[in-house]
């Protein structure tokens, strides 16, 4: 089966394609509209944006264009980090609504646990309070899903404490050699699904001479080992590209990475 056919079962029960379209770095205008489209039009159907990308109003441009049925796509946007005081939650999310220009999205994701420039700091009372909002969200159906993104174990097990809905999926930076694995266990044992962002590590892992030696191996590309790695983990990569032979290619992944290749790739660490 093709890769972009087949998706995972989220804890609300929605499914959610396997691979998505990742727009972060990605210029609003022409080049996130024409890059999300290609993604769309070469059968991706599962798009991650957030309001700090700045490219929402592109992207959601590019999915009306497309003319795909809404109910085929899946599309995510993000509660910006910086917001950690709950009575913004709502204008924020009205303002990617906005932007997008949909009805609803498939699923909102609080950004970080903290403000990027307080990276690592205790928000773990804002964020139960925050996640509250997120809850009246989902429970409008405007968001058929929430989650959270950059979250670490300890993040969880706070959220946890006063949650009334569990997430649905924790978006983290995940590549061979950056695999987190007490975050995604966290994460699976509660039933949230990992996402992996930077699953080429912003292109870092490209000349990793270990990971090359896997890919010629295979007759792969380094970007499809690290992708099929993810997906041989159980999580969901977004990988992002503006080009279209890259972004096709991100997708040919009907191979299988051997056992003994994947504890090999599992134990790497890649200090970047
Ligand atoms: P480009 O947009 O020019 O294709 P990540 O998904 O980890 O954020 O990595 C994105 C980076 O990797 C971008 O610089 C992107 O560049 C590059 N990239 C994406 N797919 C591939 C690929 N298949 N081969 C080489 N580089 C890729």
């Amino acid at each position: 089966m093709n890769i972009l056919d087949e998706t995972f079962t989220l804890n609300t029960g929605a499914t959610i394609p396997k691979i998505g379209f990742g727009t972060w770095q990605i210029p609003n205008g022409e080049e996130a509209y024409n890059s999300t489209l290609t993604a769309l039009q070469n059968g991706y159907r599962h798009i991650d944006t957030a309001l700090v990308y700045g490219n929402e109003a592109s992207v959601g441009k590019a999915i009306r264009d497309s003319g795909i049925n809404r109910s085929e796509l899946f599309i995510t946007t993000k509660l910006p980090a910086e917001i950690k005081d709950a009575s913004k939650v709502q204008d924020a999310f009205e303002t990617s609504m906005i932007n997008l220009d949909l009805e609803y999205v498939d699923l909102y994701l609080v950004h970080a646990p903290w403000p990027w420039a307080e990276r690592g700091a205790d928000y773990r009372k804002e964020n139960g309070e925050v996640w509250a909002e997120m809850e009246a969200i989902y429970k409008t159906g405007r968001a058929k899903a929430i989650g959270v993104s950059n979250f670490v174990v300890s993040d969880l097990e706070a959220l946890f404490e006063t949650a009334e809905v569990i997430p649905a999926v924790n978006q983290i930076r995940y590549f061979i050699g950056n695999t987190q694995s007490d975050t995604v266990g966290t994460a699976n044992a509660k039933g949230i699904l990992t996402e992996a962002y930077s699953p080429l590590a912003t292109g870092a892992l490209l000349d990793n001479e270990e990971i090359i030696a896997i890919a010629d191996k295979y007759d792969k590309t380094v970007a499809q080992i690290s992708l099929r790695f993810v997906l041989q983990n159980d999580l969901l990569p977004l990988p992002k590209s503006t080009n279209e032979a890259r972004i096709i290619q991100n997708t040919d992944l009907n191979f299988e990475i051997s056992a003994e290749d994947m504890d090999y790739l599992n134990s790497l660490a890649i200090d970047l």
